[in-house]
């Protein structure tokens, strides 16, 4: 037998993101060996073979959601949909056996609502089976075997298969949040664009439920992303290859790290629950917690970098958000010489109030909220006050 000659399959997998982040999670997939790597708007597109489409769900930091497109047609009439999603070969895909759901994405004038593709697709799926076999599968909200998705712009139709299951933001460490935790792929997303990987010691001041410095050691450590979760969506595929990932679940990604990552609140409450997230990830030993008002912290190492997520004054309220900016502001450039500063926030007064000039500008959403991810390097030496603005490369989506 000559494995060798086979080909490799290979299809067309498409990764859901944050606005903001495609480029990072292109960087990721191309670190992976992805082939085709196709920047899209809140998706990457690449091609791969079954292996990528489990790595892609174990190890990606920046993604939400695997799709497998299974079939892409046009929908000029209402029936359109109907006739087109049944003569999908749904069987290579699913068994009687199995339960599945459909949501749908759309903007079209054909259909009054998402509500409505989905039950389209539903209907065609139903027939397929009950025309062959006289049987059809059930239907399961919840917890489906099989996750469908139908992506329907004007009169475009893309049907995907979700590999995943729950979102891959749903990393599973999580078991407290605190006021307005950042989501987690949000926070890998903000640390990988910092061009962070754990080179330098880390430090999130205003750590809340501790997710930044959770995602932060992840990374330094090689963790993989999903290594906490139970399941992925598919793992209930008919053709799982329980062995191909088994193999991948078992690879050696992990490194020795030995820098400090240490985070610090005001509240007591949320140090509490960050380390109870840090214990569940079995990161204890790595992540030193404090409760301290930053602006009475004093600095943990000589140098390093900050990634913050301050309150905004949207969803949290605080005496005043204009005044916490401005002392943040004073703090860093007397006591963080030599330190990197990155800090979201929608607050544009607030980063007037910072009153330092950031060296760079992304723009990126917190939740439906747009924000700023603005970098200032606080200039080590003689003029402490003064800020160098660095010259980078531009990344798209930059301001
Ligand atoms: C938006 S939350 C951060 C959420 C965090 N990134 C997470 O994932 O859970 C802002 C945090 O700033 C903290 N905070 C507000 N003022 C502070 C101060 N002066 N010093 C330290 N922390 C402060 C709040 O207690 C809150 O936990």
């Amino acid at each position: 037998m000559h494995h060798e000659s086979y080909p490799v399959k290979k299809f067309k997998i498409v990764v859901k993101t944050f606005a903001g982040l495609e480029p990072v999670l292109a960087n990721e997939l191309k670190a992976l060996g992805a082939e085709s790597v196709t920047p899209e708007r809140r998706a990457v597109s690449f091609y791969g073979d079954k292996g990528m489409l489990y790595k892609a769900n174990f190890l990606l930091r920046t993604a939400l959601k695997v799709l497998m497109p299974i079939a892409q047609f046009k929908v000029k009439r209402n029936e359109d949909l109907y006739n087109q999603a049944k003569k999908i070969p749904w069987s290579e895909f699913m068994t009687l056996g199995k339960s599945f759901s459909i949501d749908s994405t759309m903007q079209s004038d054909l259909f009054a609502n998402s509500m409505y593709v989905s039950l389209k697709v539903k209907d065609a799926i139903a027939d397929y089976f009950r025309e062959s076999t006289g049987k059809r599968p059930s239907v399961h909200a919840e917890d489906p075997d099989i996750r469908i998705h139908v992506y329907l712009m004007g009169d475009y139709c893309e049907i995907s298969l979700d590999s995943s299951g729950e979102s891959l933001h749903k990393r599973g460490y999580r078991v407290g949040q605190g006021e307005a935790p950042v989501n987690e792929v949000l926070a890998a997303g903000m640390i990988l664009l910092a061009g962070w990987q754990g080179e330098s010691d880390f430090l999130d001041p205003m750590c809340g439920s501790g997710t930044l410095l959770i995602e932060a050691a992840m990374i330094a450590k090689g963790i993989p992303a999903g290594i906490y979760r139970k399941s992925f969506g598919f793992e209930r595929w008919i053709d799982f290859d329980e062995q191909l990932f088994s193999g991948i679940y078992n690879g050696e990604y992990e490194r020795v790290s030995t820098v400090k990552i240490v985070g610090s609140d005001i509240s007591s409450q949320s140090c509490a629950i960050a380390r109870s997230n840090i214990k569940n990830a079995g990161l204890s030993k790595f992540i030193e917690v404090e409760a301290k008002d930053f602006l009475e912290l004093a600095p943990p190492f000589e140098r390093g970098i900050i990634v913050t997520n301050p309150p905004y004054g949207e969803r949290l309220i605080t005496k005043s958000i204009a005044n916490l900016y401005k002392l943040v502001g004073d703090v860093l450039k007397q006591k963080y010489a030599g330190y990197t500063a990155w800090i979201i926030s929608s607050s544009e007064e607030g980063f007037k109030n910072i009153g330092l000039k950031p060296s760079r500008k992304i723009q990126l959403y917190n939740g439906a909220l747009p924000c700023s991810f603005r970098s200032f390097e606080l200039f080590a030496g003689t003029h402490k006050q003064t800020v160098i603005l660095k010259k980078g490369v531009n990344l798209p989506g930059e301001e």
